[in-house]
């Protein structure tokens, strides 16, 4: 396949001699794409494609079109900076943020860049087709939501242990990291409650345990190197010594977003004193849980929050709403939801 014109990212891939972004075995792919992590190649460091001249731009420019949600920036609890830093505005925050990444202990996360930047929407997209390729699966018409989020990180910042629900490729293009991952389907690790807790909207709740360490598969992500994160793989990350540079490709896929609504009713469920039966089990019962979270969703959503939570937010006012539909499925207390 030629690419049809000279972008950056296009010309770096023929330097490269490649045209394809993953450097990846297909039958491994095949084996453990969305079941468990396992790291690869990828063809898109040591350009200016992901500079953090570019990148600051890139932020700028999403202030200035009134995106200021796609910029966040945090600092570390080591910062010297911190009071100050923490009541500046964002654009004087993200030129400290710029200004200060090798020193301080500071992070910029630039959600949706694909939407600023046509390089990275091109390079979001051609990612999407390899997955899809590789895992010989279809994929594409799935797809309910992507994009390109990219991290700049101070050295040693640490991102604390959570679950996600989009599948997740993370690309390292500048420094390293460490990605502690584990595996999503080990209920000793992550039990459905949790799960079932982070789908009603609780993001922390999926509980670090340190004496199941052992059980994480950790990454040593260096340029040129790409970390899988299956949907609900539990992960922290430490940043390496030096500046950290990540892509993160993710994506919502319509079969998982369904079975995330299980989740949700069977955590009201068991809030009612239930057993809920989980996702899986019983097409049933699941279908029924899909459809009545579903009625009430947004029809067209365009983030991760509507696709997950629209259904939520409109049975929870009035919260009675979820009582009423909660008692009419569960039937004696005994019985599994
Ligand atoms: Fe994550």
């Amino acid at each position: 396949m030629m690419w049809p014109a000279a972008s950056e990212f296009q010309q770096k891939m023929g330097r490269a001699g490649s045209n394809s972004a993953l450097l990846v075995d297909t039958p491994e792919f095949k084996e453990k794409y969305n079941v468990q992590p396992f790291m690869f190649g990828h063809e898109l460091g040591n350009s200016s494609l992901f500079s953090v001249q570019r990148l600051a731009a890139v932020a700028e420019k999403m202030l200035e079109q009134g995106n200021p949600k796609n910029v966040t920036t945090r600092v570390g609890k080591t910062s010297l900076a911190d009071a100050k830093f923490s009541g500046m505005p964002l654009k004087e925050r993200l030129a400290e943020t710029v200004q200060q990444i090798s020193e301080a202990n500071v992070w910029l996360k630039l959600t949706s860049a694909d939407t600023i930047d046509a390089e990275y929407n091109e390079v979001l997209q051609t990612v999407l087709r390899e997955v899809e390729q590789r895992s010989g699966q279809p994929l594409l018409h799935k797809i309910t939501w992507a994009a390109m989020t990219v991290f700049l990180t101070s050295p040693r910042v640490l991102t604390p242990y959570h679950i996600d629900h989009e599948s997740n490729f993370l690309m390292q293009i500048r420094g390293s990291k460490h990605v502690h991952l584990f595996d999503p389907s080990d209920r000793e690790v992550v039990p459905m409650e949790q799960i079932e807790s982070f789908y009603a909207g609780d993001f922390e709740a999926a509980q670090y345990r340190p004496d199941l360490e052992n059980r994480a598969s950790v990454f040593h992500l260096t340029p040129g190197k790409v970390v899988h994160q299956p949907p609900l793989a539990p992960h922290w990350v430490q940043n390496g010594d030096d500046v950290s540079i990540s892509v993160s490709i993710g994506f919502c896929l319509r079969p998982l977003d369904r079975v995330a609504r299980v989740y949700q009713v069977n955590h009201y469920l068991r809030r009612f004193g239930m057993r809920p039966t989980p996702p899986g089990q019983s097409m049933m019962r699941d279908g029924l849980k899909k459809a009545g979270i579903g009625m009430v969703s947004k029809s067209n959503p365009t983030t991760p929050g509507e696709i997950l939570f629209s259904g939520l937010t409109r049975l929870s006012t009035p919260p009675r709403a979820v009582k009423r539909w909660v008692r009419s499925l569960r039937g004696p207390v005994t019985r599994p939801g």
